[in-house]
């Protein structure tokens, strides 16, 4: 882990692009997960849940906010597996540090569009309700750097805003992206998710299941 350390270090020369939630980190297990993502994180540890957890196994999540996802699969993970988090924004990351006391789970400030891992190293990569909070390059960028890390036959799970699936859903995500000033949601409906992976060079995906008249989730195995 000492490439992190450094990493770490360093963070305050870089310029992290995306919407980070620096402000909402101190409400955002009352309010976001107990509340609105609940849903989402049943989806994933459902998917989660059917693995078989191998030695030596490695999970990363991309856009891990607290922490809340990881915290609840690592009972499954034997001491020689590690689970890490990585966020850009840094108070998200104090708070998911300060509640863990688990050793083989590590959080980390840093950039999706640079993940500082070695190409190869994880066995399965999930990111939640992530991708909505980057502008398209960096979507594409954040993509194609979770290929890079993932392990040749290994899994990118991802669950976030797609194209609808009817109309009155479309207007609601239109008007949302235009009061929240946030285009990075209206372009996740306009190109889809799966023309977006596809962009990142991930081509082997299927749609899981979709709710909420627009959430995916999408299951990618690396070739
Ligand atoms: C809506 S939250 C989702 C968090 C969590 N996955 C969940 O489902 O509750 C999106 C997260 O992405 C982070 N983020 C945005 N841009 C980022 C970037 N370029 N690199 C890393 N994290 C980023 C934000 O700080 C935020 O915590």
């Amino acid at each position: 882990m000492n490439i992190i350390k450094k990493y770490n270090s360093d963070i305050s020369n870089f310029k992290i692009r995306g919407r980070l939630l620096n402000y909402a980190a101190p409400v955002y297990d009352f309010f976001m997960q107990k509340i609105f993502f609940d849903i989402n994180n049943k989806k994933i540890l459902e998917q989660l849940n059917k693995l078989t957890i191998e030695e030596d196994f490695k999970i990363l999540d991309v856009g891990c906010a607290t922490g809340a996802i990881l915290k609840k699969q690592i009972a499954r993970l034997n001491k020689n597996s590690f689970a890490v988090g990585i966020d850009g924004a840094f108070n998200m990351i104090k708070i998911a540090s300060k509640k863990n006391k688990i050793c083989n789970l590590h959080f980390i400030c840093a950039d999706a569009a640079y993940l500082p891992f070695k190409n190869g190293y994880f066995d399965i990569i999930i990111n939640t309700m992530f991708l909505h909070h980057l502008p398209i390059d960096c979507k594409i960028m954040a993509l194609k750097e979770m290929k890079r890390v993932l392990k040749k036959g290994g899994i990118i799970f991802t669950v976030d805003i797609d194209k609808p699936t009817n109309f009155a859903v479309k207007i609601f995500l239109y008007l949302s992206a235009l009061i929240l000033f946030q285009k990075e949601i209206k372009e996740n409906i306009d190109y889809g998710l799966i023309e977006i992976m596809k962009s990142a060079g991930i081509t082997n995906n299927a749609i899981l299941t979709q709710y909420c008249g627009s959430v995916s989730v999408i299951k990618s195995v690396a070739l």
